[in-house]
């Protein structure tokens, strides 16, 4: 399939809902064979539909990015199935707001979960990606690397850690040819919350917060998702250790 990835073969995390949804059907409509990475199949199995629906390549491998194992089992598969690895999409998140805030156990989770899988993925995908001459890693971070928008620490703490992450692992991994960026989305719609429950955007009121986003409203996943295109494209190829804000001008205030 011609395309702006044509050629490449991508692991998106988290890509059976929301922004990873949309990340892993724009790179499969742009010619990358994808895998979805997630621990929902129950999700991810209308969105493997769709891709294939439109004449995508994409398969579906069920892993927690906390597990070191389930992330070598999802690489060898991805490489078994497309034959290399070389862009990687970490994308799986979980939103901190129904978490204790005082509890130590709460707190690692979400770290688990927002960064150590962040560096887990990276340091695996990058030996396939060195075994086929280069890669593009593409780290979701939030507008909360940067800000405290209403008030939920781990939260903040573990998208500045991703942040930063990527910029040392862009140092660290680009003598192999593989670039690092982060995409750091604004307002958007809300995230699976800690009960698994999908909620609906249409039913949450933004109005408070659309208060401060210069554009007035917020973003949509395939905003977001051409963002990731772009970095995970050719098109960026001089292009590493840095972050692409897609937040309707809300840090720009
Ligand atoms: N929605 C927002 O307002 C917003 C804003 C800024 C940044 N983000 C970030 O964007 C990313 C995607 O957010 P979203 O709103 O699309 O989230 P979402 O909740 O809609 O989807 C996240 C996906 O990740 C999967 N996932 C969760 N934990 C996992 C785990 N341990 N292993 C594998 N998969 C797991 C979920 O099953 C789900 O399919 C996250 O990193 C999030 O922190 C979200």
């Amino acid at each position: 399939m011609p395309g702006r990835v044509a050629g490449k073969v991508a692991i998106v995390s988290g890509g059976a809902n929301g922004m990873g949804a949309a990340e892993a059907a724009m790179l499969a409509r742009e010619g990358a064979k994808v895998c979805i990475m997630d621990v929902r199949e129950d999700l991810a199995a209308p969105v493997v539909e769709r891709i294939r629906d439109a004449g995508g390549e994409v398969i579906f491998v069920q892993g927690d990015v906390t597990s070191e194992d389930d992330w070598k089992r999802v690489i060898a598969e991805t490489v078994e199935a497309f034959g290399k690895l070389t862009i990687l999409v970490n994308n799986a998140g979980i939103g901190a707001r129904l978490y204790d805030p005082e509890s130590v156990e709460d707190w690692h989770h979400v770290m688990d979960v927002n960064m150590t899988s962040v560096f887990i993925g990276t340091k695996l995908a990058v030996k396939e990606m060195i075994k086929a001459g280069g890669g593009a890693i593409v780290n979701i971070a939030s507008i909360a690397s940067f800000i405290a928008e209403g008030g939920n620490p781990v939260y903040g703490a573990s998208k500045s850690a991703v942040w930063n992450y990527t910029k040392q692992a862009a140092v660290l991994y680009a003598k192999n040819n593989i670039r690092v960026n982060s995409v750091h989305p604004g307002f958007m719609p809300r995230m699976i919350q800690r009960n698994n429950e999908v909620v609906d955007p249409s039913e949450i009121a933004f109005a408070e917060k659309l208060k401060w986003v210069p554009m007035g409203r917020i973003g949509t996943v395939d905003e977001i998702a051409y963002g990731v295109l772009f970095l995970a494209s050719d098109e960026a190829s001089y292009i590493t250790g840095t972050e692409l804000m897609i937040d309707g001008g809300f840090t720009a205030m």
